[in-house]
């Protein structure tokens, strides 16, 4: 089976979908897998050219204004002539993330992609909606630091006494059970569509989220966009480096 994962967040760095992306190849051990930007115009070409060779595509995407990213729907256009021109033989999946808690807000991007499949002759393979995308992606970065620098305090503690200290272990636990329980949704959303894949079966969509009530997400979300902005939507890279706009 040959699988082409499409990371179609205009982001040229990091991202939401790059993140689901990485984490559902996790999923597909022993798949010929290729994966490829559809940021811009310019990876159009290179993405049509691909189509004939594939047995399954799966677009990450983000949401955009309730629907797709304006460059998605020029591709979706350009695909379909190009489809009825080569044989397209592929099924598609989708993975629709967006920044507010409700995965079901994807629903109508899920719907578009379907409606595209059936003018264009390309099987539809359902899809995932995840709400809090883009809580989860930072989430991503950030629990893998923690569990970076206690499982750093734990070799340290060794070396230094010759035994690693219980409440270490305790907490590397804690952090490790909560970053799969924030994560669960998706990870079990993400197992079943990987086992549709290898099965070539559809799915009907499902709408998950990142798991944390709707309103500790808010305040949060609150806080991280306005800081966010006081950085000029850079917050993170600024934790860790400058970038071209502070350097001038
Ligand atoms: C122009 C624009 C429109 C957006 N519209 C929505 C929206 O309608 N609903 C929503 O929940 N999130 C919306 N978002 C947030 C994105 O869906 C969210 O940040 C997503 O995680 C971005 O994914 P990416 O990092 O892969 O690009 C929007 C973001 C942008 C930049």
């Amino acid at each position: 089976m040959n699988l082409l994962i499409l990371n179609a967040s205009p982001k040229t760095k990091g991202g939401a979908s790059r993140f689901f992306s990485g984490l559902f190849r996790l999923f597909l051990p022993g798949i010929r897998k290729k994966a490829v930007s559809l940021n811009s115009r310019k990876d159009f070409q290179k993405v049509l050219e691909l189509f004939p060779d594939m047995d399954v595509v799966c677009l990450f995407v983000p949401l955009y204004v309730d629907g797709l990213p304006s460059h998605v729907v020029e591709f979706l256009i350009q695909a379909e002539e190009y489809c009825q021109h080569h044989p397209c033989r592929f099924r598609l999946y989708a993975l629709s993330n967006n920044g507010f808690v409700e995965g079901k807000q994807n629903r109508p991007a899920l719907h578009m992609l379907q409606a595209w499949c059936a003018r264009a002759g390309i099987l539809w393979g359902g899809g995932i909606g995840i709400g809090g995308g883009s809580m989860l992606q930072v989430l991503g970065t950030v629990y893998p630091v923690l569990i970076g620098i206690i499982l750093l305090q734990m070799v340290l503690s060794f070396f230094s006494t010759g035994a690693v200290p219980r409440e270490l272990l305790h907490s590397l636990a804690i952090q490790i059970i909560t970053w799969l329980f924030l994560n669960s949704g998706v990870l079990f959303c993400m197992a079943r569509l990987s086992s549709a894949l290898r099965r070539k079966q559809g799915l009907t969509d499902q709408f998950t989220r990142v798991m944390i009530p709707s309103f500790l997400f808010i305040p949060i979300a609150d806080i991280f966009m306005i800081l966010s902005s006081l950085f000029h939507g850079r917050f993170l890279f600024t934790l860790l480096k400058r970038d071209k706009w502070h350097n001038e």
